[in-house]
């Protein structure tokens, strides 16, 4: 048993954070046991991590990122989605049959990921099955919670990304065999989106989902022009989130929809069936997608909801900062859409962020007994002019603060290194 001694701070529900101070948090084999105003009884003795004017919080999830754009980051920010992807994504992820390149970039990404305080992620590669699985191995030795997809795209793709639909998914099935037996960096099914999967190809995945018992990361209703394609293309399908389910895509794991802009009603309505999580990316959306999400109306409808960087969309690995966007994007969408919208507070961002997102991989992402114990310290945030609280402090942390404002991070109760994630 150990004990962490100071402010705690974490988000059981998305009215309310909860806040302690001078208190002990209990932490036995990697897990919270639990909460207290002084050490009990049974834990004397116990060692105790002194947090000083450190602030402890629950470790971030990141429900939707782009590991290979990451090169690309604060870059053709003044494009949008069709331009911005043919122009400069799409190359890019072209360079990723490299292994030596794909390596590093994974490197990198995977470091800055941890720096961030994210230690869990759903991630997209790119189609090329080795450097994926490269990107998958990375994850999985550090022991970060991960959904890593090998992408597919069969059409209206360019060439050197766009695979046959046989290939596609061979190369998906074979990339589950290998990866599916993983602890903590499993895979999950990743057709890019509507616009670059034929009908083939999302009905094998489908069958392949089943098969394997994998879920869904896919970008869905993201974009008028999206949305208009994904009609288009299926025209027997009333929405974009019905192409999937049609196609058996919604049943057989975790569903991830990122974005999630434009939804109809019908896309609502399937998503919750189907227990999946819309994902807000705020710095995305504001750059290349532009469009807001409801967040307070899906949330009201009992829609699942959690953050995503999208880096290389969003220009930034840092979770937290999305959740102060997303309480500024939410007055936004109120304001100039005052029909059936409204504003979100602070706590429900930062309960996206933390539990409601961490709530796809497992009891990660609150400090409740039995939550596994992946933490940060922040701190540095405040100035000479007022003390603030320890709510406080996370909110300054999650509008103005960078990674030197993360002063440790805790996986599974292990403390980590500053570089690499590496267990000192
Ligand atoms: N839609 C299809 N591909 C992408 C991508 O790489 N990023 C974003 N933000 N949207 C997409
Ligand atoms: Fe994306």
């Amino acid at each position: 048993m150990e004990l962490y001694h100071g402010s705690i701070v974490y988000s059981p529900s998305a009215e309310k954070l909860a806040e302690h101070t001078d208190s002990y948090l209990a932490v036995e084999g990697g897990v919270v046991e639990g909460i207290y105003p002084t050490v009990p009884e049974s834990l004397r003795g116990a060692p105790i991590t002194e947090l000083g004017q450190n602030v402890l919080i629950p470790a971030f999830s990141d429900l939707h990122v782009h590991a290979p754009q990451y090169p690309q980051r604060g870059l053709a920010m003044d494009e949008l989605l069709p331009d911005w992807l043919a122009h400069h994504t799409f190359p890019l992820e072209a360079r990723f049959a490299e292994m030596d390149f794909a390596r590093a970039v994974y490197d990198a990404f995977v470091d800055d990921l941890i720096a961030h305080g994210t230690l869990h992620a759903v991630v997209f590669g790119t189609i090329h099955p080795a450097s994926t699985g490269y990107l998958l191995s990375r994850l999985e030795s550090l022991g970060l919670d991960a959904y890593v997809g090998k992408v597919n795209m069969d059409t209206a793709s360019p060439d050197e990304l766009r695979e046959t639909t046989e290939g596609s998914l061979r190369e998906t099935a074979r990339f589950l065999e290998q990866y599916g037996a993983n602890r903590h960096a499993r895979p999950i099914l990743t057709p890019r989106f509507a616009p670059t999967c034929s009908r083939e190809l999302l009905f094998g995945l489908g069958r392949l989902g089943a098969k394997y018992g994998v879920g869904l990361q896919t970008h869905l209703v993201e974009s008028r022009w999206e949305a208009a394609e994904a009609r288009r293309l299926f025209p027997d399908c009333s929405c974009d989130t019905q192409i999937y389910e049609r196609a058996g895509l919604l049943d057989n794991g975790p569903v991830v929809g990122a974005h999630f802009i434009f939804p109809s009603p019908g896309d609502i309505r399937i998503l919750k069936k189907h227990g999946g999580w819309a994902v807000q990316c705020p710095d995305a959306t504001i750059s290349v997608i532009a469009g807001i999400m409801s967040a307070g109306a899906l949330a009201d409808a009992g829609v699942k909801l959690a953050l995503g960087s999208d880096l290389a969309a969003g220009h930034s690995a840092a979770v937290y900062t999305q959740a102060g966007r997303a309480v500024q994007l939410g007055k936004l969408k109120a304001f100039y859409e005052p029909e059936g919208n409204r504003a979100i507070s602070f706590a429900q961002a930062f309960h996206m962020a933390t539990k409601q997102g961490g709530a796809l991989f497992g009891k990660v992402g609150s400090f409740e007994p039995g939550y596994r114990f992946d933490a940060l310290a922040i701190g540095g945030v405040a100035d000479a002019f007022q003390p603030l609280t320890p709510a406080q402090t996370v909110e300054r942390f999650c509008y103005a603060g960078e990674t030197k404002h993360i002063r440790a991070r805790y996986l599974a109760g292990k403390k980590l290194g500053e570089k690499g994630g590496e267990t000192i």
